[in-house]
């Protein structure tokens, strides 16, 4: 699939702009702070409801206006259609499709799908679990966009849940007794969708580690596919260890998040927090250097040059599962290639120049690699000129 026109109203510096697309290479050129991610952060939002920058949508909307829409023409085996979003402060979000609207705006999610590689990829490495549980489920969404509304389903009971921890672990007497009354059903609401996050997320791992493996070797000079590995991290810890040959159930997922949830009781209602569930989890990334050598574990081991190698290999294996699915994901490269020495530059050039469509930004001219060579736009305070 790919983007053939971009239009933007009122979306973060945009008062209007009209971009053409084409499929192949675009690059955005321009110094720093003239809109260029702007532009690409608009596509990836429409892809998944949400952009890679910032976790609320009230910056997306242009200081001082209160809606502001997306709107793109997405052509995908030869048929376009237009996709709308219009991002609202403080009330719903609308979707529409072909300028009518959807029923639900999620309906939108996963229609166009993207891959963004930017700098802030680091972090899928270095950073906080939460960044990697993010990552997988960005990509569990995009592959099955009803998973959306699991995932917000299982934040709303998480909070509810925490709140009724607050309140019971400091009630006393029969106050108590009905607090923990209650505090049963939400576990059970826990177990039987956090079960299905996880469930879904364990066979996720499965599909993305042998493109992990891939991505990998190619990535970093003289590795071996066997060399960076990915695991999934549960606190329902003895059903999903690695050596598990089979994917346990979804059942016994659930029995086993009502276990610990029994087990970790009060420590819960002491702390006031959920403690057991899909959002403690982790993806824990090693590393090896050729065969037989032990795996450590990349963050706090690997040099800087590895763990970039490492959040481009998680990136391009994501792209890659995706496009197994069948259809060319859209790709995006934000600001990604000042980052990298020259060998990983190129290599990563090469990998992505046969996608069906990618979007690059660079500060200057020479920081696109040749292989990447296609379409050219001059992006100036919020005006987006076509170059050479
Ligand atoms: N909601 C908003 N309203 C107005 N301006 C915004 C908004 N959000 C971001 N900007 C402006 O957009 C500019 C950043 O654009 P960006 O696309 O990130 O630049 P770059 O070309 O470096 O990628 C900044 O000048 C910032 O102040
Ligand atoms: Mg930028």
């Amino acid at each position: 699939m790919y983007v053939s026109h971009l239009s933007l109203h009122d979306f973060r510096s945009y008062p209007t702009v009209e971009v053409p697309l084409e499929a192949g290479v675009t690059a955005f050129v321009g110094r720093n702070g003239q809109g260029k991610t702007n532009l690409v952060e608009a596509i990836d939002y429409l892809s998944r409801l949400q952009s890679h920058r910032v976790a609320s949508d009230a910056p997306l909307v242009r200081a001082g206006a209160d809606q502001a829409v997306v709107r793109a023409a997405v052509v995908r085996d030869g048929r376009t259609a237009t996709l709308e979003v219009e991002i609202n402060a403080g009330r719903a979000n609308k979707a529409r499709i072909n300028r009518s609207p959807l029923p639900r705006t999620r309906d939108l999610v996963g229609l166009v799908r993207t891959v963004v590689f930017s700098p802030e990829d680091l972090t899928l490495v270095k950073g906080d679990p939460s960044d990697r549980r993010r990552f997988l489920d960005d990509l569990m969404i995009l592959r099955a966009p009803r998973l959306a509304g699991v995932r917000s389903d299982y934040d709303r009971v998480l909070k509810q849940r925490n709140s009724l921890l607050k309140t019971a672990g400091l009630a006393r007497g029969s106050a108590r007794e009905g607090a923990l009354a209650t505090l049963a059903v939400w576990d059970d609401h826990l177990a039987t969708i956090g079960a299905e996050i996880l469930a879904q997320r364990l066979s996720l791992v499965e599909a993305l580690r042998p493109y992990v493996g891939k991505a990998y070797e190619t990535v970093a000079r003289g590795a071996s596919r066997d060399d960076a590995e990915i695991t999934y991290r549960s606190v329902v810890e003895p059903v999903v260890e690695p050596v598990e040959t089979t994917t346990p159930t979804q059942e016994s997922l659930r029995e086993a998040i009502l276990a610990e949830l029994a087990r970790r009781q009060k420590d819960e209602l002491d702390r006031g927090i959920s403690l057991v569930g899909p959002h403690r989890d982790d993806l824990l990334l090693f590393l090896g250097h050729g065969a037989g050598a032990e795996r450590l574990p990349v963050k706090g081991y690997a040099s800087h040059g590895e763990s970039w190698s490492f959040a481009l290999a998680l990136r391009l294996a994501a792209y890659d599962l995706l496009r197994a699915d069948g259809d060319d994901p859209i790709l995006i490269l934000d600001d990604v290639f000042a980052e990298l020495d020259s060998q990983r530059r190129v290599q990563l050039a090469e990998l992505v120049a046969d996608a069906e469509q990618v979007l690059v930004t660079a500060a200057v001219p020479e920081d696109v690699p040749e292989a990447l060579a296609g379409a050219r736009y001059h992006v100036t305070a919020g005006e987006v000129t076509r170059g050479e």
